[in-house]
């Protein structure tokens, strides 16, 4: 299992989770569900690829970059790194987002998935806790987190805040 960057080379794999990728599950969000191959080519992969590197972004955007799951040679699930914390994330979706495929679920590769993130996120957000949101009713995504170290900072009336210090 290993988590890949976004890349062009894994482009069709990539299409095809983020197309059949729900357009909202759980407050993951994804405008690009049903796009067809040649928009995510000219216009979606590029877009996240420069989303580590922003150009011409508003102030807010803060450079965010797109791993994929692997286990062989099937692509699993996605998980996005936020670099750093603003007012926003900080109070909302924190530095990570993440999914995994409808016929990979349960199977553990959200936990361990997770794990991988976290690893690579403790060496580029300067923060010193990882943080994270999930949906009060959304158990499963709260056990990954928990597996992985996570306390509950906080809640609101849909969410609990997560973190996980980096240690
Ligand atoms: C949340 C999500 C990533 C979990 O991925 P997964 O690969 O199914 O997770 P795991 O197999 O590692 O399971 C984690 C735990 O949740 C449990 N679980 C899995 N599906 C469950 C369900 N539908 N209801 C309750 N518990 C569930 C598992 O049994 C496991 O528990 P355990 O650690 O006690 O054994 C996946 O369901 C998903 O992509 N959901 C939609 C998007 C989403 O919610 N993203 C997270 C936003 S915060």
């Amino acid at each position: 299992m290993e988590l890949r960057k976004i890349n062009l080379k894994d482009a069709v794999d990539q299409w095809e989770y983020t197309t059949a990728l729900p357009e909202d599950e759980n407050g993951l969000t994804n405008p690009y569900h049903g796009v067809s191959l040649e928009e995510y080519m000219e216009s979606v992969l590029p877009t996240l690829i420069s989303y580590e590197h922003p150009v011409n972004m508003p102030d807010w955007f803060v450079p965010e970059t797109y791993y994929y799951l692997w286990d062989e040679d099937n692509l699993i699930g996605e998980f996005r790194i936020r670099h750093h914390l603003t007012e926003a994330l900080r109070n909302g979706a924190g530095h990570i987002g993440y999914s995994i495929g409808k016929s990979y679920r349960g199977k553990g590769y959200g936990t361990a998935g997770l794990g991988l993130t976290i690893q690579l996120a403790k060496d580029i957000v300067p923060e010193e806790e990882i943080y994270l949101r999930v949906n009060k009713d959304n158990i499963a995504s709260q056990k990954c987190m928990l597996a992985n170290g996570a306390y509950k900072a906080g809640e609101d009336e849909e969410h609990y805040f997560m973190r996980i210090p980096k240690l």
